[in-house]
């Protein structure tokens, strides 16, 4: 369990001080949901570099970028590792598809949402079973339910603590330790893809365009996918 005051020493840590914090002191229940973005190579790499005791998973939702799988296997070379990867209830998949269509997500934010559901959070929610920190990759720049949110805080519906070492951190912050430390990223960044979601909702963006504008275009409502809600 974390304590008060255990909060407010993650507070006054740096991102990589917080993580080896946290696997110094529990030996078991510290995870890590990476995306393969660039916020979670940076984070992978301060966990790998540093040998901790964190469980590092994915979720294949079954609709990524090859260059996400090539990055992935990359990073298991890399660090001599195996990425855990979480995949979807075949049975949920296949129901949707039948009954809704292949591409169905494009039809309405309801779709899109059911989607997101049973690619993502279901897994999600599996891949958080026992676990007492959930380490994620999101900054507070990226988007409006975003601005607001805590380094660490408690998540009630999972029953964990939400710890978001990079929340402070800006874009170039990423790119510099990105650099720094010679790590690999999507090949995708280069070609005007900054946030990388699902390849059939993701597009490239145009310089001026918010980094965001790239997921779920087509809509025009708020665009999360259910994992962090807020
Ligand atoms: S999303 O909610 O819009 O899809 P975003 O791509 O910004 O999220 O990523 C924010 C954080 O959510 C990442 O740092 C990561 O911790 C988690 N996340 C998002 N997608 C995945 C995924 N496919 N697998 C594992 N974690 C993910
Ligand atoms: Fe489905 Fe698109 Fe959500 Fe991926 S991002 S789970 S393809 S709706």
């Amino acid at each position: 369990m974390i304590s008060k005051e255990d909060a407010n020493t993650l507070k006054s840590l740096s991102a990589e001080e917080g993580l080896r914090f946290l696997s110094g002191k529990f030996s078991e229940g510290i995870v890590f949901s990476t995306s393969l973005g660039q916020e979670d190579q940076v984070i992978t790499n301060m966990i790998f570099k540093n040998q901790l005791r964190i469980k590092v998973f994915t979720l294949d939702t079954g609709r990524l970028f090859y260059e996400h799988y090539d990055l992935l296997s990359k990073n298991n070379s890399r660090y001599k590792t195996k990425i855990e990867v979480y995949f979807p209830d075949p049975s949920d998949v296949e129901k949707y598809v039948n009954e809704k269509g292949i591409n169905a997500f494009y039809h309405s934010v309801e779709n899109r949402k059911e989607c997101c559901f049973i690619r993502k959070v279901k897994p999600l929610n599996r891949a958080l079973e026992n676990a007492k920190v959930w380490i994620t990759g999101l900054r507070s720049e990226q988007s409006e339910n975003r601005e607001n949110m805590p380094i660490i805080e408690w998540d009630e519906e999972r029953k964990l603590f939400k710890y978001n070492p990079l929340i402070n951190w800006n874009y170039q912050n990423v790119l510099d330790y990105l650099d720094e430390n010679n790590v690999q990223e999507l090949s995708l960044h280069k070609k005007g893809f900054i946030s990388v979601g699902c390849q059939p909702c993701t597009r490239a963006i145009e310089e001026g365009e918010n980094p965001r504008a790239g997921r779920w275009w087509w809509e025009s409502s708020q665009k999360e996918c259910g994992l962090h809600t807020h």
